[in-house]
């Protein structure tokens, strides 16, 4: 065995004394000290020396937290004092009638002090310390009797393995809440749905998961955190005078202790406090779903006991459950006013968050098949906050029979246009834009606006009167608005009656380009519009370009020449262009830019075989230069196929689905006919 030197034992003690003040400054008081690398910097110095040095390695040491792939069997622990419940106040009136039998049982009319702590919503551990080193930590079990949870409450950084500081009794329990903070909780979900796992429903069964994991390894990846409310010694004469400086002391050992802690006099304080604490809950990082009150004085504490299985000196005011169960009694579609179908839970209404749910977004169909959503489903419906209503788990045991699968409709339930789901996107969108009255107001906003066909005067609000009073249906109505009609309105005089109608005239003859942009076809911005414009030199010739047409577009691809392709499939859409070009809407022609060179734009090639007189790398290269696409292989979509010598499954292929094909000799005719020679 190495002797191992008095300077390596005073480094390794060093720097687990560093290791464990930077925890404690960070998870204790709030106020990290040292940069996360400077931190792990000293972590791997201590890991090595440990690696290096066997004999130093301890159960304290700050390198011991990464859990073992050993598997725990939680033992059964019976818990010296048992771990109680709390009482509830459901309303003011209920925490006024504690505090009055508090004072009636100590005969008193003065003020009582409590102090007031936010309720943690996660799980209640109790751990144990001999000579200040942490020997076993339990869940609360039936309150008697628990589990052993040693392995995995090592793991978590809040957690003291050894208390600071001295005078520390020789047993000491401290109790807290095990919890995990919401965004450690959002990235674990969303973790856990990338590996296709299932995800928690709410940071309390993450936590509450996590600790019962039964590799402490995985435990050690979680983010816990555990926050201490109580301690007990088993000599009474150590217990401080009162609750708030038992939690004082419990800090200075090393344990967190919540900072939104403090004292009130008296009920009504008591009230203030969980309406202030209520404001906050939001803005916590972690969740909370009420507020405890603790008689502060111990011999207070001591003299009002218990009752069956909670304490006569403490309460918990619930604030409004964020999650209920509730029903799905429809699956409904509505159309945004971009287009997106949203499927919207129906729900039998329930109180949740403080308000009367009775419905719920979906979202889209992706969300509908991982929540595995069927109507007459039993679903928790969460309400955080302003946070608009979420399902968040089915309860599948409660599935009816006859629950019936959520189907997303073909056609759009508010104009009937086709619904259209591009490859790619998770949204499914109605293709009627310029018709649907869904999507109206925001076709007509998007048609005048600036870099559209910029016609001044027509703001929002208005455009909101001109559609609510069904003067205008769609932006083809705008040109038959008449100064008189527009006089009419509220807050509109002649003079800008006048104005808007002569900018909606100057808007009669816009360029190609501004008027595709000005049609609101998902994702064709100006860029796109102005390329669709000069390949096509007319909205004629787009409205007729094939998808892989439109694909030869500098910059669009699959999923714009599929929104395209299915804007001018829409009849509604073509009438709507019709009544355009009928009000005098006359969009001008555009100089084509290079597509006379290429008059195989759009189309699909296959060569295959051994041609003689080029190589197919040329032959490929000018097939691509008149704008065709070489693939690899035939389809019913391949425009035509080179045949070489020797062709084989490929030229077979061809002829069974009756495609034209060229032999060498017909492609160099071609070549030719268009200039080019090998
Ligand atoms: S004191 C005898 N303080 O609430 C008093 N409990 O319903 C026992 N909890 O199981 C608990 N935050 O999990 C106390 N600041 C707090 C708390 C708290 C959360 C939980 C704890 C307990 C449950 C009691």
């Amino acid at each position: 065995m190495t002797q191992v030197s008095a300077d390596i034992r005073q480094r390794v003690e060093a720097l687990r004394a560093a290791l464990d003040d930077h925890n404690y400054h960070y998870y204790v008081l709030d106020d990290p000290r040292i940069p996360d690398a400077e931190y792990d910097r000293l972590f791997r110095e201590l890991q090595s020396l440990e690696a290096e040095y066997p004999e130093l390695v301890s159960d304290e040491s700050p390198t011991r937290r990464v859990g073992s792939t050993a598997e725990t069997s939680f033992q059964e622990v019976i818990h010296r004092l048992p771990m109680l419940s709390l009482d509830n106040a459901f309303s003011d009136d209920e925490l006024r009638e504690f505090d009055r039998r508090v004072r009636d049982r100590l005969s008193t009319d003065e003020p009582i002090e409590y102090v007031c702590e936010p309720k943690l919503d996660g799980l209640a551990v109790s751990l144990h310390y001999e000579q200040g080193v942490l020997i076993r930590a339990a869940t609360r079990g039936d309150g008697y009797a628990g589990e052993d949870i040693t392995a995995n409450i090592r793991t978590i950084p809040s957690v003291p393995l050894k208390l600071r500081g001295s005078n520390i009794p020789e047993l000491v329990e401290v109790r807290g809440e095990v919890y995990m903070p919401k965004a450690g909780f959002e990235k674990l979900n969303a973790r856990l749905a990338t590996q296709g796992e299932k995800t928690f429903v709410n940071p309390r069964n993450a936590a509450a998961g996590s600790l019962r994991q039964k590799k402490s390894t995985v435990t050690a990846k979680r983010p816990l955190e555990l926050c201490a409310y109580s301690m007990a010694v088993t000599d009474e004469s150590l217990l401080p005078e009162t609750h708030w400086d038992s939690l004082q002391t419990v800090r200075e050992w090393g344990f967190r202790i919540n900072p939104e802690m403090r004292k009130a006099q008296g009920a009504d304080a008591c009230l203030d406090a969980y309406n202030e604490l209520m404001q906050k809950r939001e803005s916590l990082p972690y969740e909370i779903d009420g507020i405890v009150f603790k008689v502060n004085r111990i011999d207070l504490q001591q003299q009002l006991g218990f009752v069956s299985r909670a304490p006569r000196w403490a309460i918990a005011h619930k604030f409004p459950a964020q999650e209920e169960l509730t029903v799905i009694e429809d699956v409904e579609f509505q159309v945004g006013r971009t287009g997106a179908v949203t499927p919207v839970a129906r729900l039998k209404p329930v109180f949740v968050g403080g308000v009367t749910v009775s419905n719920a977004t979906l979202h889209n169909m992706d969300e509908v098949r991982r929540l595995d959503v069927h109507i007459g489903d039993t679903v928790f419906i969460r309400r955080a906050g302003d946070v608009i209503p979420q399902v968040v788990k089915v309860v599948v045991e409660k599935r009816p029979q006859d629950a019936a699968d959520v189907a997303m409709p073909t056609h759009c339930p508010v104009c009937d246009s086709d619904i259209v789901q591009i490859e790619g996107e998770a949204v499914a969108r109605c293709s009627g834009g310029l018709y649907c009255p869904a999507q109206r107001k925001e076709a007509i906003r998007h048609y005048a606006s600036r870099k559209a066909l910029d016609i001044e005067g027509l703001g929002d609000k208005l455009i909101d009167v001109l559609v609510d009073d069904g003067m205008v249906k769609t932006v083809a109505d705008l040109y038959r608005l008449t100064k008189f009609q527009l006089s009419s309105l509220e807050r509109m005089g002649d003079k800008s009656a006048s104005n808007l109608i002569a900018a909606i005239d100057r808007s009669r003859n816009p360029v190609l380009w501004r008027f595709i942009y000005a049609l609101g076809i998902r994702e064709v911005g100006e860029a796109t519009a102005k390329g669709l414009a000069s390949y096509f030199g007319s909205l004629e010739a787009i409205s007729q370009a094939s998808d892989e047409a439109l694909q030869e577009v500098p910059d669009v691809g699959p999923i714009v020449a599929g929104h395209v392709r299915s804007f001018f499939d829409q009849p509604h859409n073509q009438e709507t262009l019709e009544a355009l070009k009928d009000a005098g809407v006359v969009w001008q022609q555009e100089q084509v830019t290079d597509r006379g060179a290429r008059p195989l734009a759009g189309q699909t090639w296959v060569l295959t075989g051994t041609l003689s007189q080029m190589t197919r790398d040329q032959a490929k290269e000018m097939l691509e230069a008149l704008g065709a696409k070489v693939a690899g292989s035939v389809s019913k979509k391949t425009a035509c196929v080179v045949a070489g010598e020797a062709a084989g499954s490929k030229l077979a292929k061809a002829e069974q689905l009756g495609l034209p094909v060229l032999d060498e000799a017909g492609l160099r005719a071609l070549l030719d006919e268009h200039g080019l020679t090998v």
